[in-house]
């Protein structure tokens, strides 16, 4: 973050209380009876959490509600349930039967509607495809699927067996995919033929194929038809979506599962080259989510919601599937681009569909911006009556705007801090009973025990800057990282006052105000939030040295007006190689081929050396400042080569 936004996170003082009207119908109507409920969510967290769970179906009760051994959870001890039986079954058995769970529309302007009754129906169908394709409880499967409603339908048939599920963003490119499914040794993949974007088709099949020829544990690929382009299926091993359900019949009961059984795995970057496989449980992450939707989005029974994140990140897990179905609630899903056929598209959906609630993320928010506000004028936004955002700091201007120009001055914004890690909402406004400011996330959520301390793990002052922790387990925790339950370990729990100490690491940087607001300043570790997407920078680094010209890469996030972040790369060539215009772009196709164009560099810089420790550790944040202001204020006394630093800042970037 720049120094410049920084002070203006600083100056920001206007403070926005909640609506009045708003609050007289909201689930937590002020700002004691939020003060209320907190206090006895973190004095007597098992009460509280025993008192949630009670909302849900369990086969069986939960003995305890937590299990807490730092840094080892288990979350309702005992208990089994189904989240497929919370989120679709139970509705489907009640009023709502009928109701609209998923209103999708796709990017050529098509619609489809799934009831209650037919979602039902598509995930007991699906979930005896899996079994008869041999797929058995504890088992991996992989969903590589564009935005179809077929996508949260595996989810669910999955969790309705038992089976982990593992949904790869369909961005990723045959690599980043292939290194997935292998390290989750899935056996079957999900995918559709192709996926809609801008108009074109993305081959998601024909990726797969490529991926899927160096994954030794996958048994079969069933494929969904979305754009009957045509593609190659291996008898025996590739299925239609469409003929396998027509071969099985539509009655499967769920199957109670123990409330620590693993619900999915979900790759995100961290700071080493290897993706981490976050593993999420069942019955912690069904209330979690759950509870935070309802209250955050302070749902009612005749909402329209709208998230536009992909269901391939965790915000599409827990806010476009998982917590909104469990609510009973009705998710319009669309599959496209925001800008396809034109800037006003999901205005459009908007007004077209009756939204009132809309969550999306900060970028998408400064592209409004800079698209105009004759995109959103063209709509009757009326019907809009809460905003949300996610995914990274969100800078006041941008907040004002959204709230002036989307909310039209009457909608709260709920500016919600979360991540893969803790699976749902921990810091957040309750809208009708948080004041706002714009830029801060406020208040932690109920059982959520932030805090922002110095490395020695004590508290910071108010308005100190220092790392974000939560001091408490939390029902959607991460419960390790697939397959490497060390680096979960080290990870988030060593960091701050050891791994017994019970305290979770998030990896960003934080302050409070002396209201007790807290104010995100994004990661201090090697992640990076470009666009909404999150990257860890030595993925992308070694992306780059695999390329045979490359002798060494370091690649850093700096400032970027649009996108919040963006990436630039430092690149040293091995003798023999020239620094031309042709092999930029060769890096960047390299980038693009075994992570995924998202992940492409902003800025592409040659270097004859990178700035080095004495030890020979690249010295990142000397290259932070360099992509960031063109030159180093910072200490340098370590470097082992002052001339790098100075050829670096003498050459100006292209
Ligand atoms: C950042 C996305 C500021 C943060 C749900 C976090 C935010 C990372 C906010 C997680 C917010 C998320 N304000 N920063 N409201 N929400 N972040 O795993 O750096 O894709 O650690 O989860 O996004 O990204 P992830």
């Amino acid at each position: 973050m720049s120094q410049q936004s920084i002070e203006s996170l600083l100056k920001e003082s206007r403070v926005f209380p909640p609506d009045e009207e708003f609050a007289t119908r909201a689930h937590v109507r002020s700002f004691e009876q939020y003060r209320e409920l907190y206090d006895k969510s973190v004095q007597d967290p098992e009460g509280f959490w025993m008192d949630m769970a009670r909302g849900f179906h369990w086969f069986s009760q939960p003995r305890d509600v937590l299990q807490w051994d730092p840094p080892d959870a288990r979350w309702f001890v005992g208990g089994s349930t189904n989240i497929t039986y919370n989120a679709v079954d139970r509705h489907a058995q009640s009023l709502r039967r009928n109701k609209a769970a998923i209103l999708w529309e796709g990017e050529f302007g098509e619609t489809r509607t799934l009831t209650y009754q037919q979602l039902h129906r598509e995930v007991c169908l699906f979930a005896n495809v899996l079994r008869k394709l041999g797929v058995r409880t504890g088992d991996r499967v992989a969903i590589y699927m564009g935005m179809v409603p077929e996508i949260a339908v595996a989810m669910l048939a999955c969790a309705r067996i038992g089976a982990v599920h593992t949904v790869i963003f369909g961005g990723f490119a045959a690599d980043a995919l292939r290194d997935r499914v292998n390290d989750a040794k899935a056996s079957i993949v999900v995918t559709c033929d192709g996926a809609y974007r801008r108009g074109q088709v993305i081959p998601l099949k024909s990726i797969v194929d490529k991926a899927v020829a160096q994954c030794p544990s996958v048994r079969h690929v069933v494929v969904y038809k979305r754009t009957a382009e045509p593609v190659s299926m291996e008898p025996g091993r590739d299925h239609y979506w469409h003929e396998v359900v027509q071969a099985v019949n539509a009655s499967s009961a769920p199957l109670p599962v123990d409330s620590e059984q693993p619900l999915f795995i979900l790759y995100t970057s961290g700071t080493t080259g290897k993706p981490k496989g976050v593993v999420h449980t069942t019955g912690g992450y069904m209330v979690a989510t759950a509870i935070t939707h309802k209250y955050i989005f302070d749902l009612h029974e005749n909402d329209t919601y709208f998230c536009t994140a992909d269901v391939g990140w965790i915000t599409g897990h827990s806010y476009v599937v998982y917590g909104p179905l469990l609510n009973g609630a009705t998710v319009v899903m669309y599959e496209g681009a925001p800008d396809y056929p034109d800037r006003g598209r999901l205005w459009s959906i908007c007004e077209r569909w009756g939204v009132t609630i809309f969550y999306t993320a900060p970028t998408a928010i400064r592209a409004f911006m800079r698209w105009g506000e004759q995109w959103p004028m063209k709509h009757d936004l009326s019907g809009l009556r809460l905003l949300g955002t996610v995914g990274e700091p969100i800078n006041p201007e941008a907040w004002m705007w959204y709230q002036r120009v989307i909310g039209n001055g009457r909608c709260p914004i709920v500016d919600t801090w979360w991540q893969t890690e803790t699976g749902a909402v921990m810091i957040s406004p309750l809208p009708g009973a948080i004041p706002t400011k714009p830029g801060s996330v406020t208040v932690p959520f109920f059982g959520v025990v932030p805090d922002v301390v110095r490395k020695d793990g004590t508290s910071c002052a108010p308005n100190e800057g220092g790392y974000l922790v939560l001091k408490r387990p939390w029902p959607s925790m991460l419960r390790t990282v697939y397959g490497d339950h060390d680096r979960y370990v080290n990870q988030y729990w060593a960091e701050i006052g050891g791994s017994e100490g019970g305290i979770y690491f998030t990896g960003d940087g934080a302050r409070r105000d002396e209201d007790g607001y807290f104010w995100i300043m994004g990661r201090v570790d090697d992640v990076v939030n470009v666009a909404g997407h999150r990257l860890g920078t030595a993925e992308i680094e070694s992306a780059l040295v695999a390329h045979r010209a490359v002798a060494e890469a370091a690649v850093v996030g700096r400032p970027d007006e649009m996108k919040g972040q963006a990436l630039c790369a430092f690149v040293t060539l091995r003798p023999g190689n020239q620094a031309t215009p042709q092999l930029k772009q060769d890096l960047a196709e390299q980038v693009a081929k075994e992570i995924g164009r998202f992940a492409r560099p902003d800025v592409i810089r040659f270097a004859d050396a990178l700035p080095k420790t004495r030890s020979g550790k690249i010295m990142r944040r000397l290259l932070k400042e360099i992509a960031s202001n063109g030159q180093v204020t910072g200490d340098t006394t370590t470097l082992e080569d002052l001339s790098v630093v100075a050829r670096l800042t003498a050459e100006p970037e292209e």
